[in-house]
């Protein structure tokens, strides 16, 4: 089965997209058959990997807005190896959709099809409370959450955490936490050592992950529309991005890297 990811927070700027595509690609690397879902009209997922979905093309954003439209339409590949896109529609704005039901994503991704080709599903999530993020949650077997350590951070976790809650109790029972992730970290600010204690206090330390580190390079490379893994492989950021696949990998069996080797030969 495809195993499905999904990088969430109610806060906008809060790594997602970087995570969603650094993820994407050191999997992928990895020998993993990765899809990435731009499910933010903003689009930035896509153009991470330099994809980018012209008018009338088909787009991952279709599932909602056109009767009878399968996700595997709007399917491209990517500039990373094993790595596929969905890219986003930047016209949606979720008025008058076809199917406002949230399991329209949760049909489409356990279809026979993507199965076949694919070992593990990214979705990018809007940071908006809309139907597009239920029906993310309501898809996926995990939630990321990415978040900047700084006071006003916790709001956007709790806030993502309570639908957290709502779908796994409602649509999705066996919807999991992979873990909280500091992103643009910087382990000597005191502030920053300061807020992760009291997430981990509020949270729970276990679902603490290492984090990454503040690193230009990480926006350098999305402007230059490529993983850091391509872009800068000796970097911060790539070194935490692969820490981070590895501590996934322990805590999924799916993704471990040795079942990576299996998925190659099989
Ligand atoms: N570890 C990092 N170090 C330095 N800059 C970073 C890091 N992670 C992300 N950034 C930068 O921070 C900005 C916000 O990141 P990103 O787009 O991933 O957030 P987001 O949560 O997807 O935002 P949105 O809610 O708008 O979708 C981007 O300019 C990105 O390049
Ligand atoms: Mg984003």
């Amino acid at each position: 089965m495809t195993a499905i990811l999904a990088i969430s927070n109610r806060k906008g700027g809060s790594g997602k997209t970087t995570t969603a595509v650094n993820l994407a690609a050191e999997w992928g690397a990895r020998g993993h058959r990765i899809l990435l879902v731009d499910l933010d009209t903003q689009g930035h997922a896509g153009l991470g990997f330099g994809v980018v979905a012209g008018r009338d093309e088909p787009t991952a954003h279709h599932i909602f807005s056109k009767t009878g439209f399968s996700l595997e339409e709007a399917i491209r590949p990517s500039v990373s190896a094993n790595v596929a896109v969905a890219p986003a529609d930047p016209l949606f704005d979720g008025t008058g959709v076809a199917d406002r039901s949230v399991s329209a994503l949760r049909r489409n991704l356990r279809s026979p099809a993507i199965a076949e080709r694919f070992d593990l599903v990214i979705l990018d999530t809007p940071p908006s409370l809309d139907m597009v993020l239920v029906n993310a949650l309501a898809a996926a077997d995990s939630v990321l959450i990415p978040m900047i350590p700084h006071a006003l951070s916790a709001e956007g976790v709790r806030q993502l955490t309570r639908l957290f809650f709502r779908i796994a109790t409602t649509v999705n029972a066996g919807l999991t936490l992979a873990g909280l992730l500091p992103v643009m970290l910087n382990p000597r600010t005191s502030h920053h050592r300061d807020t992760l204690q009291d997430v981990g206090t509020e949270f729970g330390f276990n679902r603490l992950l290492s984090g990454i580190r503040s690193d230009i390079q990480l926006a350098e490379a999305f402007a230059a529309r490529r993983p850091i893994h391509d872009y800068a492989p000796r970097s911060r950021g790539a070194a935490d991005y692969r820490v981070l696949a590895d501590e996934l990998g322990g805590l999924w069996p799916e993704l471990n890297p040795d079942q990576a080797f299996d998925t190659r030969l099989s």
